[in-house]
Order: C-alpha cells, then structure tokens, then sequence
C-alpha cells in the first residue's frame, strides 16, 4: 500500500511542510504523499482515530494540538515526555502511536550545520522561554552545550526552564540586556520579528559583543530585525529556515528511515522567501 502522511493543526493553509516532504519523495523515489489536513481543537480525538483508522504511517502536529495530542498517543519519546509537546507522530509496526519531537532537534542541527560542533562549552543566551524556547533548550542540553542561560520578559517562566534542565541559569529581559557581552551565543525565539507582527526588537542590542553567533528561529522574514543588528555588529547569523526544515528531515527520518537532502531544501526555500 502506498504511504502516507499527513500535518494537522488549525489554520494549516499556510503550512509549508507538504510541499517540502513531497519534493523529498520525488527526490527518493519514494511513492508516498503527505496532506495537510485542517483540525479543530475540538475534533482532535476524533482527527487521531481516523488518522490510525486509514492507515497514516505518520504524521506531524502543529499549532494547536502539539500537548493536547499527548493523550492519545500509546508511547513518548523522552525528548518529547520532557517538553509535554509532540510535533511528529509515528505509527510503529504494531499500530501503537508515538509521539517526538523533532522541532528542538531541528534547531540544534541547524545551528551546528552553520557554526559546527566547537561552541558547546561556549557561554549561550536563549531569549524567550515559550514553548520553541523549552524544546530548544532540552535539546541544546541533550546535545552537550554546558552553558545556558535563559532570559524572559517574564523571569519566572525563564526560571521554570532552568528548573526543568537542573542546571543553567535564569534573568530577566533587563538583566540580559545589561549583560549581551557576556555571551558567545545568542538564541532568539520570541515572535518578535515575525512578518505578522511587531518589527520591534524586544530588547536593546547596545552590549551586543563583536564576532558572536546569532540565530533566530523566526523565518519570515529570514533575516529578522534581531538578525539584521546582529549582522551589523559582525556577528555569524544562522536564520530559522535551516530549523523548520530540519526538523520536517527529522521527522522523515522517523518514518522513512534516510536523511532527506537538506542543503538543496534550505537553497530552494531561500529563494522563494528572500
Ligand atoms: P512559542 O511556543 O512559539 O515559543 P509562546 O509559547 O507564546 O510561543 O512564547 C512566546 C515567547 O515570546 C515568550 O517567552 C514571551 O514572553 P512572556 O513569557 O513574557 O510572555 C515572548 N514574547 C512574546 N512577545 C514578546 C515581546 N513583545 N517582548 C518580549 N518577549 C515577548
């Protein structure tokens, strides 16, 4: 039977993922398809059912089901038990459902394909502690990097993330603001930037230190009102396109089992977004 998979989440016109994964089966050979599918809170029980009822091998789950579909799902991997969130589905041999997630993964990949694997010990700043913050900063730290610190509008949801890790270190948006030169590494995962919204950077960029790495995980725009001062002061800029790709490639690992070609996804995508 030929395979296939599928994104839900409400909206999900505008999700990307199809076209990404198609062009990957085209590129593999693989006779597979992948169909977004619009879900309503309300209906995600429902959603799951039919999803294993016609024989979905997979699927990834977006905005806003990626904790309420915990429920009913048969097994968690331990990423994704840690973050309470699930962003791809995996039905196993048996038809038990299990949950990931690839979008911390992702990002980690993203950020080493740039900058490689030599700033794990290096001091690293996460701005923001929503939920891409959590994933982030799980798996930054299942990756090896030894030096986290969170910083949040909101300190106490900062702290929690810190909690969680058993180790790192938690300020405020002030105090972070006061002490950028500290910092080798910065992450930023606020919506701030988002071509929707708010052009404004959250915070004042005056103690940016010289010759840092600055990623954000927003990619529309790709370069961000963050990314753009960053460059200013000499910084290397990773944008949040190699993190959304990287973790729908996850993601077709699980289900498919290679590595689907990311460089050529990240050109391709480039293009149509710059
Ligand atoms: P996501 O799941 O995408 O991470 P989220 O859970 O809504 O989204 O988290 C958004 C993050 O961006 C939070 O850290 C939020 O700060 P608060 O915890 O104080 O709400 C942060 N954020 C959103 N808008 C912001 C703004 N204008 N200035 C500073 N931080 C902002």
């Amino acid at each position: 039977m030929k395979k296939w998979f599928a994104v839900i989440g409400d909206p999900i016109a505008q999700s990307k993922s199809p076209n990404m994964h198609h062009i990957w089966y085209e590129e593999a050979g693989e006779d597979a398809a992948y169909i977004p599918i619009h879900v309503k809170a309300e209906e995600l029980e429902q959603a799951v059912r039919s999803l294993k009822l016609l024989g979905a091998s997979g699927w990834n789950v977006t905005i806003p089901h990626k904790q309420s579909i915990i429920p009913f799902l048969d097994e968690l991997d331990e990423l994704a038990q840690k973050m309470g969130a699930v962003n791809t589905v995996v039905r196993l041999e048996d038809g038990r459902l299990k949950g990931y997630n690839t979008d911390g993964p992702g990002f980690v990949q993203s950020l080493e394909e740039t900058i490689g694997t030599g700033h794990r010990q290096d001091p690293l700043l996460l701005i923001g502690a929503g939920g891409a913050a959590r994933g982030i900063a799980f798996a930054l730290q299942q990756a090896g990097y030894t030096s986290i610190t969170v910083a949040n509008r909101t300190a106490a949801k900062a702290e929690a993330i810190v909690q969680e890790m058993g180790e790192g270190k938690a300020l405020s948006l002030e105090e972070a603001e006061s002490t950028l030169d500290l910092y080798k590494v910065f992450i930023q995962t606020t919506p701030a930037g988002m071509s929707t919204g708010n052009l404004e950077l959250p915070f004042s960029m005056k103690k940016f230190p010289a010759g840092a790495i600055a990623a954000d995980i927003v990619y529309n725009p790709l370069m961000t009102p963050f990314l753009l001062a960053a460059e200013e002061k000499g910084a290397a800029i990773v944008n949040g396109l190699g993190m959304f790709v990287h973790q729908g490639a996850i993601a077709y690992q699980y289900w498919l089992g290679e590595y689907p070609n990311t460089n050529g996804m990240i050109a391709r995508l480039t293009e149509q977004l710059g």
